[in-house]
């Protein structure tokens, strides 16, 4: 569990904090937009990615690049390797049993559309039903309600506090005998709340109910252990864990995994085909169909050996340090509200400041030189409990600083004074 420092813990400047170091790692955060240094607060939509992981992809391409699972040809057995070694990186890292429970896909919403369509379209009726939260992503709704228009599953929505904190004997009274699914946000990209897994995972197996944790907002900020968790499938997206665009990851253990239909059909995921009918590898290439996106597993690697490289209680520290920082100072903005003040956060603040609308706070941010995302991120029912469209989100990633806060509380308080004079 990350410690939490928000509740008047004492806010000095962290000691030994190797963020200096850590930000020349990033030739990005380098930049000046619109004439003023880059402070890049949106790390919750994309986070930055390291020269470690710009020069692998650089070297894939400028030297071992072939496709895959198909040639005899040098070439063609170096990309294999290191295609399949970045799946054993992803393994290790996640702590899965083995590399076949170890699907790449597009990112989280591709993982999460695999698990709705192939187990969810074999596995569940009409009447069926699943349980979410409020506190959802899009992808982990949309995918669901679609399933529900095709087999007339019903889709049951578990409400969360004020303080936006999930109501866990609320969520454990939804489950009822024809309950066959609980998926969740292992941390909500909205509010930054860190649900218990771990504990909701058990009460659902307690009802013989498997789970899917939705990890795209915690990996990048805390260690992730599926065997731990216990979780039954686990996604994620590496854009958004300082590795490249257009790759994820779906684990799933090998005994459910192994027993879900393909997804998708086509080259690389079958045994033999013929016009007579087709069979299909097992784990993980059955859910592989197509030339995969090798370059990005083989970054996505290199990103997850970087953050190894740093620790992930080097990262927990200066992330939380930061979070207090940032709500402590936040708070002190005359109008300004907080959503999201679960005593377990990742590090993101969503606000609002009253009389003014989110995008122009954000676009005046932007003159600054300050990134962060405004609007209903991808969030539209959670905002709607409260009453809310959206707010202006400030994501935090280890390589931000107390200055940078520093740059975003006076840049909100001028723009404040402004609009509200
Ligand atoms: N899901 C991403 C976000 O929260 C895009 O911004």
């Amino acid at each position: 569990m990350i410690p939490n420092k928000q509740a008047g813990a004492a806010l000095e400047e962290r000691p030994g904090a190797d963020v200096e170091a850590w930000r020349k790692d990033f030739p990005v955060l380098g930049r000046t937009i619109n004439g003023k240094p880059l402070v890049y607060l949106d790390n919750g939509a994309s986070a930055q990615k390291p020269r470690a992981v710009i020069e692998r992809i650089e070297r894939y391409y400028s030297t071992e690049h072939a496709n895959i699972h198909r040639g005899v040809h040098h070439l063609s057995q170096e990309a294999t390797a290191a295609y399949e070694a970045a799946r054993e990186t992803v393994a290790r890292y996640f702590n899965a049993a083995e590399a076949r429970e170890c699907v790449f896909t597009r990112g989280a919403t591709e993982a999460i559309n695999l698990v709705a369509s192939s187990w969810g379209g074999a596995n569940l009726t009409a009447g069926d039903e699943m349980l979410l939260t409020v506190m959802e992503h899009h992808a982990n709704i949309v995918p669901w309600q679609m399933l529900e228009s095709r087999l007339g599953i019903k889709l049951v929505v578990a409400p969360i506090s004020d303080a936006g904190e999930l109501l866990v004997d609320e969520w454990e009274k939804l489950i009822g005998p024809r309950t066959k699914l609980a998926a969740f946000c292992h941390a909500s990209n909205s509010l930054g709340t860190l649900n218990p897994a771990r504990e909701l995972i058990a009460k659902a197996h307690a009802h013989g109910i498997p789970v899917l944790l939705d990890g795209a907002q915690s990996a990048a900020h805390l260690k992730i252990d599926v065997r731990e968790l216990d979780c039954d499938w686990f996604v994620c997206s590496g854009h958004k864990i300082f590795g490249p665009t257009g790759i994820g990851v779906l684990y799933g253990k090998a005994d459910l995994l192994g027993a879900m239909p393909p997804y998708q059909g086509g080259g690389d995921m079958i045994d033999r085909v013929s016009f007579a009918g087709t069979t299909y590898r097992g784990l993980p290439e059955r859910f592989e169909a197509g030339t995969p996106n090798i370059a990005g597993a083989v970054g996505l690697a290199a990103a997850l050996d970087y953050l190894d490289g740093i620790g992930h209680d080097a990262i927990a520290a200066q992330e939380q340090d930061l979070l207090a920082y940032a709500t402590e100072q936040l708070s002190q903005i005359e109008g300004l509200t907080i959503y999201g003040r679960a005593p377990n956060k990742v590090a993101l603040v969503s606000f609002m400041i009253e009389g003014i609308h989110p995008n122009d706070i954000g676009t005046m941010l932007d003159a600054d030189g300050i990134a962060v995302r405004t609007g209903h991120h991808c969030t539209m029912p959670l905002w709607e409990r409260f009453g809310l469209t959206g707010t202006v989100r400030a994501s935090f990633a280890f390589y931000n600083t107390r200055a940078e806060v520093d740059a975003l509380v006076a840049s909100l308080k001028k723009i404040r004074r402004l609009f509200l004079g």
